[in-house]
């Protein structure tokens, strides 16, 4: 008995912020409007994204709630709530992102599988709880392996939600041993978010956070977690949250050719205007926000208002008002950026803002280059459209 279980439907679901747009009901999957987004640094719970395969468990008694750790580990245990708040407590500041991010945009090019999503599929969050570098060392294994005595090279968390793709069983994924037991990685169980205890949506009464990376590895509702020499099987690891070139369609397609995703590219998305909007004055504030994964910074953010002729930097800042610096110690590597630029357009504008991560990699110009069937990791320029509301409406005069 974990103390965690599943409901078979959707009748009991938490109640969710009326403002976040829905792009399925059952299961639940939302995120905010794009303006929501960037009005603070750390997003609220409320506003955070939700991203679902099944319905939301339950946890009836937190008393009677135990995680359990097996696999190839000399002497499994299970751990109440009360043993995995005795560990050291951290807070980390991290962006979670669905690799669906923006998928939408990317099925304008070519039809994609998957749940439609515009910019805001991710947030940026204060996860609170224990390293799974301090849980590991309670089955014996240390700091910094890669792999154990056993062989266990792989850790891998399971859910307990029903989900279709797993023909009705929990949701499931995993992360190479050596990323779990260094404790740099900041791979946290949590059960705080933004300093409360973690909702429902989120995960109650346990998660997993692994900054960096796609959101899909950070199992919700933790249930086990199982040290095993290969990763883990789970539909999720295997037959999607792949990256595949344009040139693989699902007649051709041959899964185990590709490996999981792990971190996410740079990214970034203009959250102060829609695809198309219309603006009253000449000048204009373009914000929104900017991220890389692998605890890579942002190095720079760049603007255009001509489609891509020309560009100013924008500025760029995280909590307080301090300048951010890219993978300065002050800075919080794992978390998003937000940035800003106050541009004159010329009447009707094509408006872009792309990003620098502090390897210098840059998003790529066009969505066509990367499109993949399942439409994940668009991180192409971000391009909304502007028309001058004053120059439109003295035309109809
Ligand atoms: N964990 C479980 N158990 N079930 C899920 O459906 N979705 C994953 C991940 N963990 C999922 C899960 C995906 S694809 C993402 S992007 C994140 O959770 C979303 O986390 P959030 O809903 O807290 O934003």
């Amino acid at each position: 008995m974990t103390g965690l279980r599943s409901p078979s439907d959707y009748s009991q679901e938490p109640p969710r912020h009326p403002a976040l747009r829905i792009n399925s009901k059952e299961p639940f999957n939302a995120e905010p409007p794009r303006a929501a987004l960037i009005s603070s640094y750390v997003t609220p719970i409320d506003f955070f994204y939700k991203r679902n395969h099944g319905p939301i468990p339950i946890v009836d008694d937190i008393e009677r709630y135990r995680v359990s750790i097996d696999g190839l580990v000399k002497k499994p245990i299970q751990l109440s709530m009360a043993d995995i708040r005795k560990l050291p407590k951290y807070d980390v500041t991290a962006t979670l992102q669905c690799a669906g991010n923006r998928r939408t945009a990317m099925s304008k090019t070519r039809t994609v599988k998957g749940v439609g999503w515009d910019v805001a599929a991710l947030g940026n969050a204060t996860w609170g709880g224990a390293k799974l570098s301090d849980v590991l060392e309670l089955v014996g294994i240390s700091k910094l392996t890669t792999v154990t005595s056993l062989g266990g090279k792989h850790v891998e968390f399971i859910s307990v939600d029903k989900c279709k793709e797993e023909n009705g069983g929990p949701y499931k994924a995993s992360i190479p041993l050596g990323q779990a037991t260094n404790p740099e990685a900041d791979v946290l169980l949590a059960y705080e978010m933004n300093g409360e205890v973690l909702n429902r949506d989120h995960g109650y009464p346990l998660r997993v956070v692994v900054p960096g990376v796609i959101g899909a590895r950070s199992v919700k509702w933790l249930d086990k977690i199982s040290i095993i020499q290969e990763e883990c099987q789970g539909f999720f690891m295997q037959k999607d949250y792949k990256m595949f070139p344009p040139s693989v369609n699902w007649d051709n397609i041959n899964w185990s050719t590709r490996r999981p995703q792990m971190d996410f590219p740079v990214q970034c998305a203009i959250c102060s205007l829609e695809d198309v909007d219309y603006v009253k004055q000449g000048k204009i504030t373009v914000a929104g926000y900017a991220v890389s994964g692998g605890g890579r910074g942002i190095e720079r953010v760049d603007i255009s208002v001509d489609g891509g002729k020309t560009w100013v930097e924008a500025q760029r800042h995280q909590k307080g008002s301090e300048p951010y610096v890219s993978d300065d110690m002050n800075s919080d590597k794992w978390a998003w950026v937000l940035f800003k630029s106050v541009v004159e357009i010329p009447g009707n504008a094509e408006v872009i803002a792309k990003a620098v991560d502090s390897a210098a990699n840059v998003q790529p110009e066009n969505v066509a280059d990367i499109w993949n069937l399942r439409g994940i990791l668009n991180t192409s320029w971000h391009r909304v459209r502007v028309r001058n509301a004053l120059q439109i409406a003295n035309s109809n005069l």
